[in-house]
């Protein structure tokens, strides 16, 4: 089979089995055997570049370089929808319809509302051209290598079916409860801020400057309105039940219903059963479904009046204040947590919640015995949101004042200038501190230690086994095995999954070192451009800066942990086990310095590479890529139809033109 067959014949069968898993919840295949085609396609695809294929299955992965969004304006406006909030306005709205219509007889689609974000997406020839978010309506940012890593989103349409060659499709990005709690997860141990709901951390993901993290955050997305000339359909749940035949994933609580009765059963059942749904919903969407009716009913100036939502009134419960205690996490930072009365609040019964920090329980004037109104509303993680003060009845408990010393260890608090919170400045034994660093260094994503969870951590610390992380590599087996509960056979999994981490490549070893605001993907450029634990030791604030993606930060705070003689005895002992500080071989040889420290523009259309190709390259041999021509521009690659604005601001500072040849045998 010639090579092109083989790449036409895998990627048909990736975005098949793709479909089949992200979009009907029925894979054919396991998980290795697509990661065995997907590799076979990556590899093809590295080895003949001549057919590259922007909505090829191995896009979905995304890309670490950053890049900046385009505004785009909408080809056809992105109204929302008015709301209401109960069932008087639903009726209403039915009266105002059916009067529209002249009494004529209609019916009505009612819809989960999601609560995500609006993305539209335009499809030329069944292929996935752009995707651009809301905006203001009017314009919106070009989001489509982002959108690209969604996997339930078709990047090409299967042939033959009645699509019209250009389309809009419009729906809701959304992150679902699982990953959403598994991102806070992960979050809490890296001690980053929370997302406060599926809502923000959908956005934020969306909306990322780098598309490899987007990757990752396993986001989804519902369509839910098709709009373009020549749609099949004469009503608007004809034609969304013909986008779920092109493979789009519409929702399966669609129904098409004929009377106000109806519409507020619909209401009733779903306001209870959305709770047992995988993603954030907050209302109900109610539509004229004939095309016909809807365009002779029009729109306003700002929503359509064939169209309306219904919102769920947010779950708030009101409970008493008993006691306030304070945390400690990794890098120190305190959480205030409310002990509360237990109560029953979306279906879990909710004890705890966070007061986030001294300000925001200044500002609420708490006092133990307080009646406080707790919600969950979109949000996992339960917060007070105001004390009820008519509950008051003269005899006020005591203040909720802050403390002003370390729960754990009795070291006086700090509070930086500029941030909310207090820290514990004893990072070298207090012990909540020592032990999330360790759990930190053993994490999936870190050093992936999974022998060892946070209990055996507890255990271990409790007993004086371990201190820090590096202790972990001294461990022997009489002081582990025949320890309460553990067999032999768990010992050697232990040592054995201990040892094997020092094989775990340097950029995860340099996550695991706990470097505050270093991240994985900071890590990773980080790793790729000092390529060794000596080099990033030695580095200056200005070379860290350098770096794509480090800002001012990060770098400082690299700059300060490397001066702390503790953090340099660490990580020699580290080194002395074996663990990797620097790059391997294999991942060295395929990098250089050549364009260290040029900062280089890209322009106009090229040749032998795409744009992103010619991105990674740089970033390969050191250089970084930049956005815009400054004073501080290394040069320009150039391609064919450079823009004249840019040609002329680079003939004006002087700034070289580099050719895509003169470019390639620079890094030859
Ligand atoms: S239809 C002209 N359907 O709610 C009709 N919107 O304020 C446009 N949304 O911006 C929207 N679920 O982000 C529609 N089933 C659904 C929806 C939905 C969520 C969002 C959407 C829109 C906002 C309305």
């Amino acid at each position: 089979m010639d090579v092109k067959a083989q790449i036409d014949r895998l990627r048909a069968e990736l975005h098949r089995h793709n479909y089949l898993y992200y979009v009907q919840n029925q894979p054919k295949i396991g998980d290795q055997e697509f990661d065995v085609m997907m590799r076979q396609l990556q590899d093809l695809e590295r080895e003949h570049p001549e057919f590259y294929d922007p909505n090829s299955p191995t896009q979905r992965v995304g890309s670490d370089l950053n890049h900046e969004f385009q505004q785009v304006v909408h080809k056809r406006l992105m109204l929302s929808l008015s709301n209401t909030y109960n069932k008087e306005e639903v009726r209403e709205f039915y009266e105002r319809v059916s009067e529209g219509l002249s009494g004529q007889e209609f019916q009505i689609c009612c819809e989960m509302k999601f609560d995500g974000l609006s993305i539209s997406l335009h499809y030329e020839h069944g292929r996935l051209v752009r995707a651009v978010t809301r905006g203001d309506g009017v314009q919106g940012d070009d989001v489509t290598e982002n959108v690209k890593t969604i996997r339930s989103i078709p990047l090409i349409l299967p042939e033959g079916l009645d699509y019209p060659e250009e389309f809009e499709i419009r729906g809701e990005v959304l992150m679902p409860w699982e990953s959403f709690e598994a991102l806070n997860r992960e979050r809490e141990l890296a001690e980053e801020p929370l997302f406060a709901n599926p809502r923000n951390a959908a956005s934020g993901t969306l909306k990322s400057k780098n598309s490899a993290v987007v990757a990752q955050r396993k986001l989804d997305a519902y369509l839910y309105y098709l709009l373009g000339e020549g749609i099949p359909g004469e009503s608007h749940y004809d034609n969304l039940q013909k986008a779920r035949e092109w493979g789009f994933k519409i929702s399966p609580q669609m129904r098409l219903v004929s009377t106000l009765q109806e519409i507020y059963d619909y209401i009733d059942y779903w306001d209870q059963e959305r709770k047992n749904l995988p993603v954030a919903t907050d209302g109900i969407v109610l539509k004229v479904n004939s095309l016909a009716q809807q365009r002779s009913l029009g729109m306003t100036a700002k929503s359509p009046r064939w169209a309306i939502a219904y919102k769920f009134t947010a779950e708030r419960q009101s409970t008493i204040l008993r006691e306030v205690t304070f945390q400690v996490g990794r890098t120190g930072a305190i959480t205030p947590v409310a002990n509360m009365d237990p109560v029953q609040l979306s279906g879990t019964v909710v004890r705890r919640a966070t007061l986030n920090n001294e300000d925001f329980i200044r500002n609420l004037d708490l006092h133990l015995g307080d009646h406080v109104f707790v919600e969950k509303g979109g949000e996992i993680i339960p917060k007070i949101v105001d004390v009820d003060l008519d509950a008051r009845d003269g005899q006020l408990g005591p203040r909720v004042e802050f403390i002003t010393h370390c729960p754990e260890c009795g070291t006086p608090l700090v509070r930086y200038e500029g941030e909310a919170a207090h820290y514990c400045p004893n990072d070298a034994s207090c012990p909540p501190q020592l032990k999330g660093r360790i759990e930190h260094f053993i994490s999936r994503k870190a050093m992936n230690i999974d022998s060892l969870g946070p209990e055996t951590i507890a255990e271990y610390f409790r007993r004086g086994i371990v201190r820090d992380p590096a202790d972990l590599y001294e461990i022997r087996r009489d002081q582990i095995s025949g320890a309460r509960g553990q067999k032999d056979k768990s010992a050697s999994k232990i040592l054995m999954g201990i040892q094997e981490s020092t094989q775990v490549p340097f950029e995860r070893v340099l996550y695991a070192l706990g470097i505050r605001f270093v991240g994985e993907i900071a890590a990773k450029s980080l790793a790729r451009n000092f390529k060794s634990i000596d080099a990033l030791a030695q580095a200056t604030k200005e070379q860290l800066l350098q770096v794509n993606g480090i800002g001012e930060v990060i770098a400082q705070s690299v700059v300060t942990w490397f001066q702390n003689p503790q953090n340099q005895w660490f990580v020699e002992r580290l080194r002395s086990y074996g663990l990797q500080m620097e790059l391997s071989e294999e991942e060295l040889s395929e990098h250089t310095d050549r364009l260290a420290g040029q900062s280089i523009v890209i322009s106009g259309v090229f040749a032998h590479h795409s744009r992103d190709e010619y991105k990674a390259l740089i970033e390969k041999h050191g250089g970084k890529n930049v956005g815009s021509i400054s004073g501080k521009t290394s040069f320009i690659l150039a391609g064919e139809n450079m823009g004249p604005s840019k040609l002329e601001k680079a003939q004006k500072l002087g700034i070289r033109i580099v050719g895509e040849d003169e470019f390639l045998s620079m890094i030859e």
